[in-house]
């Protein structure tokens, strides 16, 4: 654990009085701050959020609040370093709880990138073909890599634009795509590669020979990461869903594994699902396979126009990581940056993420690359 105990003060807040010392901070401190909170958010943290989003608009968001002093990241670890790599000196990121990190950026430490990055070098037969792609959900350090790389980031949102941008430049470019294989496999297949044409890097087995011969056909090195939460989504949720309901349409994240993706009806990142159901025709059913809070926010909208919307598994799927922000980490956050900005001098601000300018420098690269492509602008 990395997050301290709070302090009395903030610890022992009833609801009432939490929601009305943030509203008051929130009024205090005006466009100085800025909080943002990723669709996966409870809802008690949601409601204050100025901007929501996916992962892809938040860290567009993020980019684009430059009169903002304090941004606080109602999100996970990863989502609040890109914001602060994308930031400007003078702004200060804050994550109201240090441990809420994320299992899946986890799986890819750099040691064993470096190493799976020297052993692809050495035995594909055209090492310079080799990109490194990074989806978001990835520590600093490994956004970074990628960037010294002349690598580029993704997210769930604009995978597949990425991987079109790569080949579309070289169409013998091989992908390393870190850290989720799912979100890697779902994507290159929708495109025509074939699951022969993909490897799957167990970062965990690398001193055991790799032959040459095993990368012969890829166009993409699959890294072996994957999403808890999303790995709660079977086919046989699916099947049921249909056989209950013929006319319910599936609809499941790409961070879901390979057949669940196949077998749902639409597959789309955390934003496409909310615009696809925000688009449907009144009386049509969704099974949804992505984060609870989400899909019960989503239920709770469409009720009113007679969209009913269910969460596909009868299991929690609720993101630990997430759900570590509460409305006494969000009070306690917003008290001390309300102590602060009356005695900057005399008061340290907790929860900084602050990314080193070496990793900064490279992983804006990867980042910036990212958001141009996305942007058109490139
Ligand atoms: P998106 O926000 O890119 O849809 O990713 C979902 C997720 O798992 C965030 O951690
Ligand atoms: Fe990480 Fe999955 Fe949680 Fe997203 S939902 S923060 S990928 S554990």
């Amino acid at each position: 654990m990395k997050q301290t105990p709070l302090p009395e003060k903030t610890q022992y807040l009833n609801t009432d009085q939490a929601f009305q010392l943030i509203r008051q901070t929130k009024e205090l401190l005006a466009e100085r701050l800025v909080i943002l909170g990723h669709h996966y958010q409870r809802d008690e943290i949601f409601q204050f959020a100025d901007f929501a989003g996916d992962s892809l608009k938040l860290s567009q968001i993020a980019a684009e609040q430059k009169q903002a002093e304090f941004i606080v990241f109602c999100g996970v670890h990863f989502m609040a370093e890109s914001a602060d790599v994308l930031s400007t000196p003078d702004q200060k990121v804050l994550l109201p709880h240090l441990d809420a990190g994320c299992s899946m950026a986890e799986m890819a430490d750099l040691d064993q990138v470096e190493d799976c990055w020297e052993i692809l070098r050495a035995k594909l037969p055209h090492p310079e073909k080799l990109v490194p792609i990074n989806y978001v959900n990835s520590t600093a350090d490994i956004k970074a890599f990628c960037g010294r790389h002349g690598g580029i980031c993704c997210t769930s949102g604009n995978c597949r634009q990425i991987f079109e941008w790569v080949w579309s430049r070289d169409p013998d470019a091989v992908i390393l795509f870190l850290p989720d294989q799912h979100l890697g496999r779902n994507t290159a297949y929708a495109m025509g590669v074939e699951l022969e044409q993909m490897f799957l890097w167990d970062p965990t087995r690398n001193n055991e020979p790799v032959g040459a011969e095993q990368f012969a056909d890829s166009r993409i090195i699959l890294w072996d990461g994957s999403c808890c939460v999303h790995q709660e989504f079977t086919t046989e949720q699916i099947e049921k869903a249909h056989a209950e309901d013929p006319d319910v349409k599936v609809i499941v994240h790409p961070e879901c594994n390979f057949d669940v993706a196949q077998s749902a009806d639409y597959v789309g990142s955390t934003e496409q699902i909310l615009n696809v159901i925000r688009a449907a025709e009144a009386g049509s059913s969704w099974a949804v396979g992505t984060e609870v809070n989400m899909v019960n926010r989503l239920k709770n909208e469409m009720a009113p126009r007679n969209i009913k919307v269910r969460l596909l598994s009868d299991t929690a799927c609720l993101c630990e990581d997430m759900s570590r922000i509460d409305p006494a980490h969000l009070t306690w956050i917003l008290d001390r940056i309300g102590e602060y900005v009356k005695a900057p001098k005399d008061v340290e601000l907790p929860n900084k993420i602050t990314v080193s300018e070496d990793i900064k420098r490279d992983a804006r690269k990867a980042l910036e690359k990212m958001l141009d492509i996305t942007a058109g602008s490139k």
